[in-house]
């Protein structure tokens, strides 16, 4: 299954892609905007305003600007070392502070991402560890730091309405690797967690349609 998702992916780079990361080269040479990067880069995988259309890529629209910034800080330093960070985000070493910091600007001030409803007969478990963890576990409440409807904020990652694959993937990264090492406060919180908890959770967060607050 990861093998298919990663052979998925480089065909999906190859086909749309390619031609942007040729024009990466020419942009980073032009000293372009962080706006200019997000149209002509970026966008392949996340879309025009940060709404990734593909599970595979992670919404950025409307996810906060203090948490962007760091996420590319640790890209840029190699520090994210997930397989698709490896694969998709590490080559993006070259970006100046400047470039960063409007990039941030730039998908922060998107309207936010939007989820979409579910009749998923774990979406009522889901809200269950959201609000309140899992009694007798480690597994605290995840809205006693993403808040009560999962909008986050500052370095606290908006999950409301993102990917459930993609969230769920993370999860399971944090659980059983230390490959997102600025994220400590999930992999101990995490690692109980069951397969079924990961996947009910995260069918809940991607659910959500909450907007700006
Ligand atoms: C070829 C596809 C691709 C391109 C082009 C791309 N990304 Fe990504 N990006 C990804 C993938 C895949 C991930 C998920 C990485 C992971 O699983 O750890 C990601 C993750 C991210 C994240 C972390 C999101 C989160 O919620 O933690 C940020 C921020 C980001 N990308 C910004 C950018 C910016 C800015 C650019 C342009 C300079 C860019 N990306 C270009 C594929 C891409
Ligand atoms: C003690 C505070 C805290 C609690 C409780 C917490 N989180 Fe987090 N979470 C964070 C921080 C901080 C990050 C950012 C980590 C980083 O920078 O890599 C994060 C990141 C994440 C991410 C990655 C988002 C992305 O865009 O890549 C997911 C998914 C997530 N948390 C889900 C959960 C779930 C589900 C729960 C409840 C089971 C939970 N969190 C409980 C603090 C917390």
């Amino acid at each position: 299954m990861r093998l298919f998702r990663s052979l998925f992916l480089l065909a999906f780079v190859a086909l749309t892609a390619c031609t942007n990361v040729e024009q990466s080269k020419d942009v980073y040479k032009s000293d372009a905007t962080g706006k200019e990067l997000a149209l002509q880069v970026c966008s392949a995988c996340h879309g025009k305003t940060g709404q990734a259309v593909s599970p595979q890529f992670p919404k950025l629209a409307g996810q906060h600007q203090e948490y962007l910034l760091i996420q590319l800080g640790e890209f840029k330093e190699h520090r994210r070392s997930t397989p698709n960070a490896v694969a998709f985000m590490w080559s993006f070493n070259q970006l100046t502070p400047e470039q960063m910091k409007e990039l941030a600007q730039y998908y922060s001030g998107q309207a936010p991402m939007i989820g979409e409803p579910t009749k998923s007969p774990l979406l009522a478990r889901g809200k269950s560890i959201y609000e309140q963890g899992i009694p007798g576990s480690n597994v605290t409440a995840c809205s006693s730091c993403h808040g009560s409807n999962g909008i986050g904020g500052k370095e606290i990652p908006r999950l409301a309405g993102q990917h459930a694959n993609y969230i769920a993937e993370q999860i399971h990264l944090f659980k059983s690797s230390t490959k997102r090492p600025n994220g400590v406060a999930m992999m101990a919180l995490t690692h109980s967690m069951s397969e079924e908890d990961i996947q009910a959770v995260s069918i809940y967060l991607s659910s959500l349609q909450v907007g700006l607050q």
